[in-house]
């Protein structure tokens, strides 16, 4: 579902420093895998490419089967919902459900129909109290679980879900952590919560310093103190 192949990516062009160096790996459908890394690893910018967001310098990606290209972004974006590291990235209409409606009505859904899954969605998130509040008004976790019902109303075929956990209290949390685990996707989750990475991803993607450190079992890594030591973990 998701393939990188000998990815680069650099944010100065002809700079010498490039934020992921060579990056191969491969997800399956319905696998939910946690991205895991120190500050400054290469997670967000891995997330940024998989959308096209940031062009690769070489190598390449797919997203069920579709290259990752300039013209192929409206595909892409389709196939793939993104939760940014900063909801304030993705939040932009005036009012929680203005947000969440946006992406159905650029794809001409009835709008009954948009009321009916935006007022479940958020229901499920625990937040439709939040339907007509400000976007921007929201506290920062409040955010984070809007950014979230915008990206899940779309239902793509992948989450690319980036630091989904941050600023929400134990109960979002808890209530994340469970929406997160039924939902059949293919979830790639980048976290420094190592907690949810054991509770609902059965594989872990580690980086360092833009490399691959490891790949594997989330028990079988979780366990190796001296490799996360070494990863800044
Ligand atoms: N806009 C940018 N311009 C230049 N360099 C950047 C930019 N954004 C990130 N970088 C650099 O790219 C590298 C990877 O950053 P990235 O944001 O992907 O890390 P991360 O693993 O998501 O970290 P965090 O856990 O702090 O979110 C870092 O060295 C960072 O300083
Ligand atoms: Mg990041």
């Amino acid at each position: 579902m998701i393939q990188v192949e000998n990815l680069t990516v650099r944010y100065i062009p002809s700079g010498p420093v490039a934020a992921l160096r060579e990056l191969s790996f491969r997800v399956s459908a319905g696998e939910r895998v946690a991205l895991l890394g120190a500050n400054g690893a290469g997670k967000s910018t891995l997330l940024l490419s998989l959308v096209g967001v940031l062009p690769a310098a070489s190598g390449s990606l797919h997203i069920d089967g579709t290259g990752v290209e300039k013209k192929t972004l409206g595909e892409i974006r389709q196939k793939a919902g993104m939760v940014f590291q900063n909801p304030d990235d993705q939040l932009f209409m005036p009012s929680v459900y203005e947000d969440i409606a946006f992406g159905p009505r650029n794809y001409g859904i009835a709008e009954p129909l948009i009321q009916e899954h935006a007022h479940s969605i958020l229901e499920s998130l625990g937040i439709s109290h939040l339907m007509n509040r400000m976007s921007a008004k929201l506290s920062g976790g409040e955010k984070r679980l809007a950014a979230l019902a915008g990206v899940l109303v779309m239902n793509p075929l992948v989450l690319l879900l980036d630091e989904p956990g941050s600023f929400l209290d134990p109960r979002s949390r808890r209530r994340l952590i469970g929406i997160l685990h039924g939902l059949p996707q293919t979830q790639l989750i980048a976290t420094h919560d190592l907690d949810l990475a054991r509770k609902i991803c059965g594989r872990v993607i580690l980086l360092k310093n833009g490399r691959l450190a490891a790949d594997g079992e989330t028990s079988r890594i979780l366990q190796d103190t001296a490799l996360l030591e070494d990863c800044g973990l």
